[in-house]
């Protein structure tokens, strides 16, 4: 038997890792100085903690460390980089290119942007979630400045294809965002060989804290520039002031550099588990699909509509299990997730639920939620 609570909702978050817990440790009350005091032997302990956890970011995602600039996560280095690079192009006519499945970090960017006169398109996806390259291409105009479209979803995991998205934009001469979230320390994303000019990344998502992220800004070919949205002591270079959070950036670091020495065995198995995870679930459970793409999708994330059944029902028949449905609540109504219903899973998004697997997960955890499931339907099925 697994050890019980089972947690499988790591696309919402991922356990900190007790190894980066205890990287952080002596950062709080023992090696406490502001990384930005230069006169004393605690500052200087803190900004040595925060350039080594920049080397260690950098080095997963192939950067150079004085691309990375740090933030409280990914809903701020969205903002940053929509807001930082649309506001050096403030004439109304300028353009800005997103996707209508984007985290709502992006999309309620978007929505700003729009209130202050760009001009947004918002690109549709097929059934599988993957953009068109030909409705990029033809999206494109002289006065786009910048095109924003995530690596892997964070519902249904599908990858978009960011080497072909980020070519096309370069050969218009506009800059490409991705948010790569949900991505990072999962499979392996180089910037070395990805045109991507913007990235933003989290630690909670990678077995690090919370609160603390990162934004990647390309140094070289193209040199981007970015209006700062946070003012005040000009950390960062200038681009995102406030005082560092140290023991967070230590958090993200040591999490980097984990996930940078066990990537090459934790994705295969991931893969491994998430393939079981819906091979199993499609064969015995009846009325079954995959939300998402088969095969281009995240490592760790399976998405399963469960026809005819109502997935609050199911995941109220399996306490035992954290697991996520595709449904957003507002403050009274529960709508369906903005990602299923722009698949075209029209009543099915209710049905939907989400999987999120982690290097702790296990086989036999998978095979009992398995089973699990295939009871508590039959039993809905039966009482319908
Ligand atoms: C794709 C994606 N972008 C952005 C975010 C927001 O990240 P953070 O919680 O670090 O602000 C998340 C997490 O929910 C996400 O999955």
């Amino acid at each position: 038997m697994p050890t019980f609570p089972i947690y499988l909702d790591n696309n919402a978050t991922t356990r900190t890792d007790p190894r980066v817990v205890d990287a952080m440790l002596p950062y709080f009350s023992e090696i406490y100085g502001n990384a930005a005091s230069q006169s004393h032997a605690f500052g200087w302990a803190a900004a040595t903690a925060v350039s080594t956890a920049r080397a260690q970011v950098a080095e997963l995602i192939g950067a150079d460390p004085r691309e990375i600039v740090w933030t409280s996560g990914a809903t701020e280095s969205d903002n940053l980089a929509i807001k930082g690079v649309m506001e050096l192009f403030p004439d109304p006519g300028s353009h800005f290119i997103t996707a209508v499945t984007e985290h709502q970090a992006v999309l309620d960017t978007a929505k700003h942007l729009e209130q202050t006169g760009r001009r947004v398109t918002y690109l549709s996806v097929d059934s599988f979630g993957q953009i068109s390259l030909d409705a990029l291409r033809a999206a494109l105009t002289p006065e786009t400045v910048l095109v924003s479209l995530m690596m892997g979803n964070n519902e249904i995991g599908t990858l978009q294809p960011v080497a072909e998205i980020g070519a096309l934009c370069r050969e218009h001469g506009v800059l490409f965002h991705s948010d790569a979230t949900q991505c990072i320390g999962k499979m392996p994303v180089s910037m070395e060989t990805l045109p991507i000019d913007l990235m933003s990344l989290t630690a909670h998502k990678m077995y690090g804290p919370k609160g603390v992220g990162a934004l990647y800004v390309r140094r070289r070919a193209p040199r981007v520039r970015l209006t700062a949205q946070m003012d005040g002591g000009g950390h960062e270079r200038g681009m995102r002031s406030g005082t560092l959070n140290v023991p967070g950036i230590v958090g993200f670091g040591k999490a980097a550099q984990i996930c940078q020495n066990e990537l090459a065995d934790e994705q295969p198995k991931l893969v491994f588990l998430r393939d079981r995870l819906i091979g199993r679930i499609l064969e015995t459970i009846e009325g079954t699909r995959l939300n998402g793409h088969p095969t281009e999708r995240l490592p760790h994330n399976a998405n399963i509509a469960f026809e005819g059944l109502e997935a609050d029902a199911l995941l109220a028949g399996l306490p035992e299990v954290a697991l996520s449905t595709g449904s957003a609540c507002s403050s009274e109504a529960v709508s369906p997730s903005h990602v299923l219903s722009a698949i075209g899973l029209g009543s099915l998004a209710r049905s939907s639920v989400r999987f999120g697997l982690s290097r702790d997960t296990t086989e036999e955890e998978v095979d009992w939620v398995v089973s699990k499931l295939g009871e508590v339907a039959g039993r809905l099925h039966r009482l319908k």
